[in-house]
């Protein structure tokens, strides 16, 4: 099996900065680019992460690409739940090739014992009140097991099971898996994918410590919100917080 649009029309690039700011010029060029296409580098020098943050990848080690879907049947208010379509392929394709529980860490890290194996940059452009494209960046360590920048917890595929694999058999059971997904949100199937976001969602309904306003404080996950915001009991109240304004405590 593989997939059926994903990935089909795939550009493969030595060096690039980014492969979301790469697709991003081919699109704003006019390029005419099919649902689908992806752009993967096997060395990207100015990987963007979360937050301004640099993405590190050793170069040929690790999966860096970044997917053009065109949403269109999406409205803003639900694009969220892209980001939880995109992290749950990522997990299937992971659980699969490493037999290991996979989580997600609010809003859309993927982990795996409590280090971070995957992380998404989702870049959307908007038409009216429904999306329009979405470049879809995702970092995949696979074959890298040291790394050197100040990203909190690394690690990778072969960290994890010591074996090494072969990049492009992991894309193509990733762009299977994130298809699978992404058909379940054109079929609007909302409550399905939040289930099982909730299901993988790293420390659901357990008591953690997490930053707020400079203060650390014990809280439990109860929910995420349409709009992905995460949602906290913390001293006996239900607060809701956006991206910026929590952080974990690991
Ligand atoms: C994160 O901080 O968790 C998001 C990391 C996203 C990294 C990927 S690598 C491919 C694509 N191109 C980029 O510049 N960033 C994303």
């Amino acid at each position: 099996m593989s997939a059926i649009f994903t990935g089909k029309n795939l550009v493969r690039l030595e060096r690039v900065t980014s492969t979301n700011s790469i697709l991003s010029e081919m699109l704003s060029n006019s390029k005419p680019l099919v649902d689908g296409s992806a752009i993967m580098a096997d060395e990207q020098t100015q990987g963007r992460g979360q937050q301004g943050a640099f993405w590190e990848s050793s170069p040929s080690k690790n999966i860096t690409l970044s997917l053009l879907y065109r949403p269109e049947f999406l409205a803003i208010d639900s694009q969220f739940y892209l980001s939880i379509a995109v992290s749950l392929g990522i997990c299937d394709m992971l659980k699969d090739e490493l037999n290991q529980e996979v989580q997600i860490k609010w809003p859309n890290d993927i982990y795996i014992n409590n280090k971070k194996i995957a992380g998404i940059l989702i870049e959307n452009t908007l038409i009216g009140n429904k999306l329009k494209t979405s470049i879809i960046g995702i970092g995949l360590n696979v074959n890298q097991t040291e790394f050197i920048s100040n990203a909190p917890n690394p690690c990778s595929m072969k960290n994890v099971s010591g074996k090494e694999y072969n990049l492009e058999q992991i894309t193509d059971s990733l762009f299977e898996s994130i298809e699978n997904w992404y058909l379940q949100l054109k079929g609007a199937k909302f409550t399905e994918l939040k289930n099982e976001y909730l299901k993988k969602l790293f420390r659901y309904k357990q008591e953690g410590y997490y930053k707020i306003d400079g203060h650390i404080v014990k809280a439990e996950i109860v929910d995420i919100d349409t709009s992905g915001r995460l949602v906290i009991l913390v001293n006996n109240e239900i607060k809701t917080f956006d991206t910026k304004e929590i952080e974990f405590i690991l």
